[in-house]
């Protein structure tokens, strides 16, 4: 095995910070809505949203957060399916169920204040080191090293680094490498700015499948480029082991227009989320409705999520009984009205959106 070298060259230690820091004055995003404030709350709630989704989505779920629930504290007092609700449409809600524990422990462990050191922050409910390292660096000036997705491309990139970052030795070597990146001096300042530049590079000049080197500032420092194939960087070998699974969505509609949704278990997929009840054949969904029925066999899809393919069969069935449908756990009849505030996941959403 090849030793990982833990070292960066003399050269980039002394001009990479500094580089990207003047860079980011001249090119960076400066008025993106969590930026230009240190409240950690802000910050935070941003760094939560941004983890999985794109810039352009969150720009709209974030000011309509922020006016629901104005601080921590108003956030910690609401009740989990408010949370979910505000959250419907972006997705990983596992993210949104510990934003919403995050702010009940800083209540409760915190005195409502968000504590400054990475360690403490690591401790809270979905912040992971990444994000413990934007949130004090951003509020507090503190030298910590972020190393999100882009950071670590562009990271791996300028270092040469060709260590298989599926192994979690080589990450923890990668991390090392960051730390020994960060600025030395004025860090009030210089963090913010600093890790700002690594997000912007990472997002708008160095991405996955076009390096634009032309203009990227610290060309001169960069390995890969030198190298003239950026692109090999960063090295992960290992595959995501993904499955995939088959699911009838039970469609019941009303007279009224309702449909019967019921409240998704606290664990496993779509966890806490709002959704027609699901059977793992179609058999055993005809199985859950009184005889003489149509079903009506809508067009099937697939959804992805991390792990797994999700081939979903939406069964559409109106429902003239006046007696509840029996499906085997609690469920009520929803109106658009009520139905468009739930906590939904997308392609649930999505069928709603067609009926
Ligand atoms: N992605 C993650 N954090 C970000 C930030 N603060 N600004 C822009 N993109 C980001």
């Amino acid at each position: 095995m090849s030793k990982i070298a833990t070292v960066p060259q003399p050269d980039v230690v002394a001009q990479f910070a500094t580089t990207m820091i003047q860079w980011q004055k001249q090119f960076g995003r400066h008025q993106l809505p969590w930026q230009n404030t240190r409240d950690p709350y802000r910050v935070w709630l941003s760094e939560i949203m941004l983890q999985q989704t794109q810039v352009s989505t969150v720009l709209e779920y974030f000011p309509r957060f922020l006016l629901q629930f104005p601080d921590v504290k108003a956030l910690a007092e609401a009740s989990q399916d408010e949370v979910l609700g505000l959250w419907s449409g972006l997705g990983y809600y596992s993210r949104a169920r510990n934003l919403h524990q995050c702010a009940q422990d800083v209540m409760s462990r915190f005195g409502g204040s968000f504590p400054e050191e990475p360690i403490d922050l690591q401790s809270l409910p979905g912040i992971g080191r990444s994000t413990a390292a934007a949130i004090a660096a951003f509020c507090f000036g503190k030298r910590a090293a972020i190393l999100d997705g882009n950071v670590k491309r562009v990271l791996t990139r300028v270092l040469g680094y060709s260590a298989d970052l599926s192994i979690a030795a080589s990450e923890r070597a990668l991390w090392d490498l960051a730390d020994q990146l960060l600025p030395t001096d004025d860090l009030a300042s210089a963090m913010p700015r600093y890790t700002q530049a690594l997000m912007d590079l990472g997002s708008s000049v160095c991405l996955p499948r076009k390096a634009d080197c032309l203009i990227c500032p610290v060309k001169k420092l960069c390995m890969a480029a030198q190298q003239g194939d950026p692109l090999q960087f960063p090295v992960k070998t290992r595959k995501l082991k993904r499955s995939s699974e088959s699911i009838w969505l039970l469609c019941l509609i009303n007279r009224q227009g309702e449909v019967w949704l019921e409240r998704r278990p606290p664990k496993g997929v779509w966890a806490s989320l709002y959704c027609f009840p699901i059977f793992g054949t179609a058999e055993l969904l005809g199985l859950a409705l009184p005889k003489g029925l149509t079903c009506h066999y809508d067009a099937s899809f697939v959804h992805v999520l991390t792990h797994k393919d999700l081939h979903l069969h939406p069964v559409r069935v109106a429902w003239n009984g006046h007696q509840q449908p029996q499906t085997g756990t609690q469920g009520a009849w929803i109106s658009r009205l009520k139905w468009q505030t739930l906590g939904l996941p997308a392609p649930i959403r999505k069928l709603l959106d067609t009926i």
